[in-house]
């Protein structure tokens, strides 16, 4: 699967395991690499039907401050959320990774593995990047996606998000940070397997790592 999604023909990329059982630590994750977004960033996220890949979704619009219900675009193709709320969290995306002193991760749902004492670093959120959200599972191949012009999206002031991004490989840029979400155990249902890979020379692979094993999540660095 994981060759089939590209992962392993990426000769040069950093990838990180993490395992969730359940939906709100699967959105707790994506909620954490929501942080450290900026403008221009690609997310695509690979896995089966029901493997997560809306819930993840969801987790980065949270940390974007995304106001709305965040669901499959399997008809529409594309859902742009432009819509914001201030919150009190910490995220005016991260340049360069000069700033990770400043990272923080706020309390969401009622998930009490957060670290409560940080709130004196929190600030309102002032990152409105907006997020869109693709799903590609309709698309043939890259050539409707360029024909439709969704291609321009990449170079949008926004996130993209891209559920089922294999189906257009070939036009997903080096740059993308690439996940994958497989069923864990067969005998645990909420049990999930989620790999990251960044490109290597993406600072924020560290960091993320660093960030979820501080929220008490176990990781391994995969090849
Ligand atoms: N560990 C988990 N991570 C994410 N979703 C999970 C997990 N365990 C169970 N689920 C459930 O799996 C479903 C995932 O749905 P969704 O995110 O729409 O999947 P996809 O977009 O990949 O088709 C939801 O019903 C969610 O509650
Ligand atoms: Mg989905």
């Amino acid at each position: 699967m994981e060759s089939i999604l590209g992962i392993n023909n990426l000769p040069e990329n950093y990838n990180i395991k993490v395992i969730t059982s359940g939906r709100d630590e699967t959105v707790e994750i994506a909620f954490s690499l929501g942080l450290l977004l900026h403008a221009s960033d690609i997310i695509c996220l690979d896995g089966d039907l029901g493997a997560g890949k809306t819930a993840f979704t969801y987790g980065i619009a949270q940390a974007l401050g995304i106001r709305g219900v965040i669901s499959s675009p399997t008809f529409t193709i594309l859902i742009e959320h432009t819509k914001h709320e201030t919150h009190d969290i910490v995220n005016e995306g991260i340049p360069n990774c000069e700033t990770t002193d400043m990272i923080q991760n706020p309390e969401i749902n009622t998930n009490n593995k957060k670290d409560t004492n940080n709130k004196k670093d929190l600030k309102t959120n002032t990152n409105t990047l907006p997020l869109y959200h693709f799903d590609a599972y309709r698309l043939s191949d890259a050539d409707e996606f360029y024909d439709l012009g969704f291609d321009e999206y990449f170079s949008y002031n926004g996130v993209c998000v891209i559920e089922w991004s294999h189906k257009i490989y070939q036009a997903i840029p080096p740059s993308a940070i690439k996940i994958t979400i497989q069923q864990g155990s067969s005998e645990i249902s909420d049990q999930r397997i989620l790999i990251f890979s960044f490109p290597k020379e993406d600072c924020r692979a560290e960091l993320f790592g660093k960030n979820i094993s501080e929220s008490g999540y176990q990781k391994s660095n995969v090849q």
